[in-house]
């Protein structure tokens, strides 16, 4: 049998504001396996950064199970999820989440800070992961003397950079020119090619078609999950 990375069962997810209940999820099940490729798409508003913040352990599910990797993180503490978190997740962001002050090698160091990791090491990983997103030129660099396509490369080498199984994007080209998108697809694209299982979140049908699977969410459920029939057509041309 294929192991699952994420095992989702009758997920629900509520804010509340004061006394208001605002329901996000309604009952999401699902099942993604090692080496899967798959767009998360939706309407604003449909609950995809909820449910992606639920998938990297930022967030806890008002109820429904969650294993991950084997591990059940719906029941965890803040410390046991944030060890998992450290582990096992990837996360890409729209807006980068790059720490100013930090030069991009040290950007990318910072998980391995949290993983233990001597200087050394660090460094030398990080600088390895710089140039598999083909910036080992620009180490030094602080963000803001970095390209928005540049920093966004920086956020994937940092989220690469502990190995994780599994790599999370939300909306990664939302804040990208149409160029800089496909240079940012083809990296996770790569990503994907060399093993790694990769769950994106977009709104926009061209970045989609990039994955091999696409689940569309409506109004906090599962409205389809197909495979992407363009992707396999190009695939077996
Ligand atoms: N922290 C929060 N507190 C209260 N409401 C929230 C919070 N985050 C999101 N929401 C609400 O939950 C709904 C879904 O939001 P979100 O998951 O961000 O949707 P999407 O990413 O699909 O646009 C929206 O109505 C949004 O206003
Ligand atoms: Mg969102």
């Amino acid at each position: 049998m294929q192991k699952s990375v994420i095992h989702l069962e009758d997920i629900k997810k509520s804010y509340f504001l004061g006394k208001n209940e605002l329901p996000v999820l309604k009952g999401v099940s699902l099942d993604i396996f090692k080496n899967e490729y798959v767009a998360l798409m939706g309407p604003s508003g449909s609950g995809k950064s909820t449910l992606m913040n639920i998938l990297g352990c930022l967030d806890t599910p008002t109820s429904g199970k969650y294993i991950l990797s084997g591990h059940d993180v719906s029941k965890m503490e803040d410390n046991a999820l944030a060890g998992v978190r450290g582990k096992e997740i990837g996360f890409v962001f729209q807006q980068f989440n790059l720490m100013p002050r930090l030069t991009a090698l040290e950007n990318v160091a910072v998980p391995l800070i949290y993983a233990g990791i001597g200087k050394k090491e660090r460094e030398e990983k990080a600088r390895m992961m710089l140039e598999r997103v083909k910036l080992g030129d620009r180490y030094k660099h602080k963000p803001n003397e970095l390209s928005g396509g540049q920093c966004q490369r920086v956020a994937i080498a940092r989220a690469l950079v502990n190995d994780p199984s599994l790599i999370l994007a939300d909306e990664p080209t939302g804040n990208l020119d149409t160029k800089t998108s496909i240079e940012i697809m083809e990296i996770f694209g790569s990503i994907h090619a060399s093993g790694n299982t990769v769950v994106l979140v977009t709104h926009e049908e061209d970045i989609a078609d990039h994955a091999r699977r696409i689940i569309r969410l409506r109004d906090g459920v599962i409205e389809s999950d197909r495979v992407n029939e363009k992707k396999e057509a190009l695939l077996k041309s």
